[in-house]
């Protein structure tokens, strides 16, 4: 039997079904997917719609317990789980989704992405963000973490989609703007304020969406390069030609050596090589030709494999979309997600793995990202997952460079102590007077991205 007041009234809100304190029902709630994260709650509660998030807020406002928002907890930077008895508040069960209308779509903040994306393409629709995680990540986590994925260079990230949110504040008010206006111009821009905070400032609870006409040409191609600064030159030539570019993504030997191993894949169709970039465009024509044509003045081009026909296209993707996981069987990642600017970002790059070994001679790099934009996730295996120096050593070098210490997964509780490195002190003081003035008790993910 409970001994736990807050339990009790929460569980005539939400059902006792809903309110789980057993230390082995809570356990899927208390550690992160990378398994570097992990803390205790005090309990999980789990709401059915945002009626019962508003009454859940309310009361551990009353009970002046800090709350924890978890979606998919597919996130890579500590921000969706405990860790000092907090209380984890899953959107989980808000996966109601509405007609699509016009190119637009509101949906709980719960339903996943594949879900939204299914949702759409039966309507004639397309939703214009990617990721590997789709059968999980959650739009409420998606516009939480302002998430990126493989079609930023094409759509932009989660924010661009976002056209209006539905969520409760640290006072149990409801912010809500649905109304699916293009134009809008009456004053601050909350939706757009909430896409990237983290849970720290609001709990959202529905999102009205944007979706992009569906095309019915896609090609994707995989090409082997010689280095980065080759891959890049590719990136460059193909987008300067004007092809309607999906994704431009890379990688490297080393972790298609992983992802080969873990998932049982055979080489590459292009060959094996020390870098390799994946093109995918899309039109109401068909691109393949007008891509063909810019990459036979490149070299790379007679190392390329082109697919078509979606399982051929995903054969392709398989030696990219399964890094995240192949790098988790090995061990426990330290996951750095940085943005280089392109005049160095060749070189910054390729010192990336010194820079590692530099402060952890055994520990084991792997690079890859979305090259379109910039952007490198910096996989570090070996170092334990308390040591942060490798993780400080490449956020400098990466501040040092110009770049960003987060391009997409957010700053969480992973890099909130490093964040002076890419915001100025104004900005940080900013974004602590917006955070007091909306939860000024701190009851919204305490240590996420402001650090205490
Ligand atoms: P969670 O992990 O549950 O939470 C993430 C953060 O959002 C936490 O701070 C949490 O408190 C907050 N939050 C969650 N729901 C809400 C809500 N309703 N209201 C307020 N705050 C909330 N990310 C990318 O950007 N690009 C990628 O390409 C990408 N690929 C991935 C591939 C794999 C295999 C995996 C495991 C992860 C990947 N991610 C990627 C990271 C992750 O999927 C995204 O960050 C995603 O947006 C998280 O969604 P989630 O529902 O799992 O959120
Ligand atoms: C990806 O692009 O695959 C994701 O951001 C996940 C990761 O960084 O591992
Ligand atoms: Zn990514």
């Amino acid at each position: 039997v409970s001994t736990d007041a807050l339990a009790g009234e929460l569980a005539r809100v939400v059902g006792a079904a809903h309110v789980l304190q057993d230390p082995d029902l809570r356990a899927p709630y208390e550690t992160d997917w990378t398994r570097r994260f992990h803390g205790t709650a005090r309990l999980v509660v789990r709401p059915a719609d945002a009626r019962q998030v508003v009454e859940v807020v309310r009361r551990c406002a009353a009970h002046a317990a800090a709350i924890v928002p978890q979606g998919g907890n597919t996130g890579l930077v500590g921000g969706g789980v405990p860790r000092q008895g907090e209380v984890v508040l899953s959107l989980a069960r808000l996966d109601d989704m509405g007609p699509v209308e016009g190119g637009q779509v509101t949906v709980g903040a719960g339903a996943t992405l594949g879900a939204v994306q299914r949702h759409a393409a039966d309507a004639g629709w397309e939703f214009g963000v990617d990721l590997a995680a789709r059968d999980s990540a959650t739009i409420g986590g998606m516009v939480a973490t302002n998430a990126g994925g493989t079609q930023v260079i094409r759509h932009g990230t989660m924010r661009a989609q976002v056209l209006g949110v539905e969520a409760v504040l640290a006072d149990g008010g409801v912010m809500r703007r649905l109304g699916g206006l293009v134009k809008d111009n009456t004053g601050y821009d909350l939706a757009g304020l909430l896409c990237g905070s983290e849970g720290t400032l609001g709990i959202v609870t529905r999102a009205r969406l944007r979706l992009v006409p569906r095309l019915p040409h896609r090609v994707t191609v995989l090409l082997g390069a010689p280095d980065v600064a080759a891959a890049q030159r590719l990136l460059g030539a193909v987008r300067a030609a004007g092809v309607p570019l999906d994704a431009v993504e890379w990688f490297r030997s080393e972790g298609v050596r992983l992802v080969r191993e873990h998932a049982g894949l055979g080489p590459p169709p292009c060959g094996e090589h020390p870098d390799y970039v994946l093109l995918e465009a899309s039109d109401r024509t068909d691109p393949t030709e007008q891509l063909a044509e810019v990459l036979s003045g490149l070299p790379e081009a007679a190392h390329a494999a082109v697919a078509v026909d979606p399982p051929d296209r995903r054969a392709l993707w398989a030696y990219r979309e399964r890094h995240t996981e192949a790098i988790n069987a090995v061990g426990v990642p330290h996951k750095l997600d940085v943005t280089l600017p392109a005049p160095v970002f060749a070189g910054a790059v390729t010192a990336l793995p010194s820079v590692v070994s530099g402060v952890d001679p055994a520990a084991v790099t792997v690079l890859f990202g979305h090259l379109g934009d910039g952007n490198v996730h910096v996989n570090v295996l070996g170092p334990a997952a308390d040591d942060e120096r490798v993780d400080e050593a490449v956020l400098r070098h990466v501040a040092a460079a110009g770049g960003s210490i987060s391009a997409e997964h957010g700053i969480g509780t992973a890099k909130a102590r490093w964040l002076s490195l890419s915001r100025s002190e104004a900005e940080i003081a900013a974004m602590r007077a917006i955070k007091a003035a909306l939860d000024p008790a701190g009851m919204l993910n305490p240590g996420v991205l402001l650090a205490p």
